[in-house]
């Protein structure tokens, strides 16, 4: 079977980090998101992915290739934006005639593909199913009413809702019919699968849905991008840390379970490391330093007695000494942070930014 991913979103939400890398190669624990997806579509026996591309395409392009996990990889570009219905139509010639998977490339789980496509199966005249997952608070999500044989009765994207309010929300993963096409409009604009297609068909009964109970994140925003880090790390890590080849560490530094280190990574004497950490490839931490709750893309350098705490940092950020970041502070690729400055919770700072002083309330600095 083949899937078809949506890869094309301009990430907003997670700027200024993806003003320089497309969402779907976010890392998580070291690896893109979209890496870890194709390798358990594989094991689903997924054997071609179809990449939706559009923003920063050529590098989404030039990482994937041909083939990865043993998946062959194309591509589908746009010319502008199509929404999440538009691409349907654009990738139609490589879709064929069979029904397929189609999903958000953004979200990070461990759905099983196979249930799903088996759901859909054994619904006869269904156009498509939908993967959902419950949330409490789904307001950002798409929201979906079943009936008890699993009919979708009501598709309402981003409803607003009581505070408390739990449902089972859109999860961004579907089978659909190739009958699907007939119901995309033939325009060169962006439209909405959710607005626009999914009410319709619910109205036709033509709709069903599949729940899944795993692990389920949108990383679409910061706090949700460090959360699939952490539903990771607790897979991966939570007995003894993971540490990458060549790594340098100094004796007297510790480094504790929940934490991912990438290759050729320089930890100095007396840092602590952890948990809920993860350190690219070629990290350099000087002595004394406390990283915990982070997450530092590849080459990042934090000098001595620098304390890092639940933010997430861009590759090759230089960070000084005596610094202290705080919780939610994002920045930027090749931010440099001069010695002395604090960055409270909530600042986010743009790629290749200098910083001399202190920023002391949330703000962007652009
Ligand atoms: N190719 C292409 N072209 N891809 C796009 C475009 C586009 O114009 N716009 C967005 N995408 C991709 C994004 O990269 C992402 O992988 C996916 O489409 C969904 O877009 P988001 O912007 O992440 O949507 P959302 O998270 O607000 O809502 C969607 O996902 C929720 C689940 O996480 C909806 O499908 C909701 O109904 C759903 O609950
Ligand atoms: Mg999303």
């Amino acid at each position: 079977m083949k899937c078809l991913i949506l890869a094309g979103g301009f990430g907003t939400r997670l700027r200024p980090l993806s003003c320089t890398l497309p969402k779907l190669l976010f890392p998580v624990a070291n690896r893109p998101i979209l890496d870890w997806t194709i390798e358990n579509l594989a094991k689903h026996g997924i054997d071609e992915v179809i990449l939706a591309v559009n923003y920063m395409a050529e590098t989404i392009m030039r990482y994937f290739g041909t083939s990865r996990h043993g998946v062959i990889i194309r591509y589908s570009r746009e010319k502008r934006p199509l929404g999440t219905a538009g691409p349907i139509l654009n990738a139609r010639k490589l879709l064929g005639d069979e029904p397929f998977l189609m999903m958000n490339g953004d979200i990070f789980s461990d759905i099983n593909y196979s249930a799903l496509v088996e759901a859909h199966r054994s619904k006869e005249g269904a156009v498509g199913t939908i993967c959902l997952y419950e949330i409490e608070n789904p307001g950002r999500y798409g929201v979906v009413d079943v009936d008890e044989d699993m009919r979708v009765k009501r598709f309402v994207e981003k409803p607003t809702l009581a505070p408390g309010t739990k449902k089972p929300v859109n999860a961004g993963v579907y089978v659909l019919d190739p009958s699907i096409f007939d119901y995309i409009p033939e325009e060169e604009r962006k439209i909405s699968l959710e607005v626009e297609v999914f009410p319709k068909l619910a109205e036709e009964r033509k709709l069903y849905a599949y729940r899944h109970e795993g692990m389920w994140v949108d990383i679409g925003v910061p706090a949700d991008y460090l959360r699939a880090n952490r539903l990771l790390l607790e897979k991966l890590a939570a007995e003894k840390p993971v540490i990458g080849e060549n790594a340098k560490i100094h004796p007297e530094a510790k480094i504790s379970n929940l934490t991912v280190i990438g290759d050729d990574v320089e930890i100095g004497k007396g840092s602590y490391i952890g948990p809920y950490t993860v350190l690219g490839n070629g990290v350099s931490v000087g002595e004394g330093c406390r990283i915990e709750g982070s997450i530092l893309f590849d080459d990042v350098s934090v000098d001595n007695y620098t304390s890092i705490k639940g933010a997430i940092i861009g590759k090759s950020a230089m960070i000084g000494k005596w610094v202290k970041i705080e919780e939610e502070a994002l920045l930027g690729d090749y931010v440099e942070v001069a010695d002395n400055v604090t960055i409270v919770s909530g600042v986010t700072i743009c790629h290749s930014k200098s910083v001399e002083e202190s920023i002391l309330e949330p703000t962007r600095i652009m």
